[in-house]
């Protein structure tokens, strides 16, 4: 196990930069459709999120799966009046691991505080949370937007859902080459509102977060909702090259297809095969990165030696 200070900063810049937490920073909600939802609340999401991470990562097993699927959240009081007291028996003021049933949330990529960040201040961004999953979960490259598009709330129908909104603007062939990914991947979130809130329904109809994109083998891949997502990108290749890839990428500061073509798929294989533990995956890449701020694992300890013969 890695106990060294260097690799705990490491993994902690690493995932600032996986998860994208600089939009955190800037996170402002509208205060009149989220009352309360204020600085306090939002240092305890990000407190709330910091320990999910490491408290999986510094686990015995750091299990990358358990990131993705888990379906319990670090609340305490405060969080507990926005997103629900899930299994707790009463919240306090200390954290707490907190059960929600019924597939409410799916580790990272439910966690309030980054569905607060992919958002507007009062609407959910089915675009934005679908590009940071195509990208950093999924796994699938997307060229930037040929121009800059603005979503501009006021020109569409009010009873109109985010969906249905996101569907009627980006129809065009010209932008579902791209979007016909985004979306689905995108509305797969749209049960958790602006601040990640777990919903069934916008503007009084059922919220619809199915929906299905193709992957890059070219397979079609359904989706029901949020722990879909995560199930695939938990439990495929393709999910377990992306997770190496960005970890490479970001330890090493080049890109992992530098150091040979086979390095990747190597990487990936091992990982897969030890229960796609993180440590053990940061380990191997200090090794081939050759990190001189990441110490590679230390040798194993010399045997004792037996005591020499008593003198006669
Ligand atoms: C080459 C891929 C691609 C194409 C084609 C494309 N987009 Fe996008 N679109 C993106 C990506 C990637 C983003 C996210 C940009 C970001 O946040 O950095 C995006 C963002 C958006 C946004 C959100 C903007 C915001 O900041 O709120 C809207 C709206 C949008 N696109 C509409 C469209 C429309 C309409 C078309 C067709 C005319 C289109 N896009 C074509 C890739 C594409």
């Amino acid at each position: 196990m890695i106990a060294d200070p260097r690799a705990k900063t490491k993994l902690r810049g690493f995932f600032h930069h996986w998860l994208e937490l600089d939009r955190a920073s800037t996170i402002a909600k509208d205060a009149k459709t989220f009352p309360g939802f204020n600085e306090k609340v939002l240092a305890d999401l990000r407190e709330s999120l910091w320990m999910f991470v490491d408290q999986i990562v510094w686990s015995e097993k750091s299990d990358y799966r358990e990131l993705l699927q888990a379906d319990y959240l670090w609340i305490n009081d405060v969080l507990a009046k926005f997103y629900g007291k899930g299994d707790a028996a009463a919240p306090t003021s200390e954290f707490q691991k907190v059960s929600f049933g019924n597939g409410q949330r799916t580790g990272v990529v439910t966690h309030p505080y980054l569905m607060a960040a992919f958002a507007y201040n009062k609407d959910t961004s089915p675009i934005h949370r679908g590009v940071f999953l195509t990208r950093n979960i999924v796994g699938m490259s997307l060229k930037s937007p040929p121009m800059a598009v603005e979503f501009e709330d006021s020109h569409f129908d009010p009873t109109l859902t985010m969906r249905e909104k996101i569907t009627a603007m980006t129809k065009d062939n010209a932008c579902m080459a791209c979007h016909s990914v985004i979306n689905p991947l995108g509305f797969s979130l749209e049960n958790y509102d602006a601040i990640g809130r777990w919903r069934t329904q916008e503007k009084n109809k059922p919220v619809d977060p199915a929906g299905h994109f193709a992957n890059e083998q070219g397979q079609t891949i359904q989706l029901s909702g949020a722990r879909d997502i995560a199930s695939y990108a938990a439990n495929s290749e393709s999910g377990h090259r992306t997770f190496v890839r960005h970890l490479f990428h970001h330890t090493v500061k080049q890109p992992v297809a530098a150091f040979g073509d086979d390095t990747l798929e190597t990487l990936r294989a091992k990982f897969t095969k030890e229960g796609c533990n993180i440590q053990k995956l940061l380990e191997e890449i200090a090794v081939i990165g050759a990190m001189d701020d990441v110490p590679p694992p230390a040798p194993p300890a010399p045997k004792p030696q037996p005591a020499p013969p008593a003198p006669a």
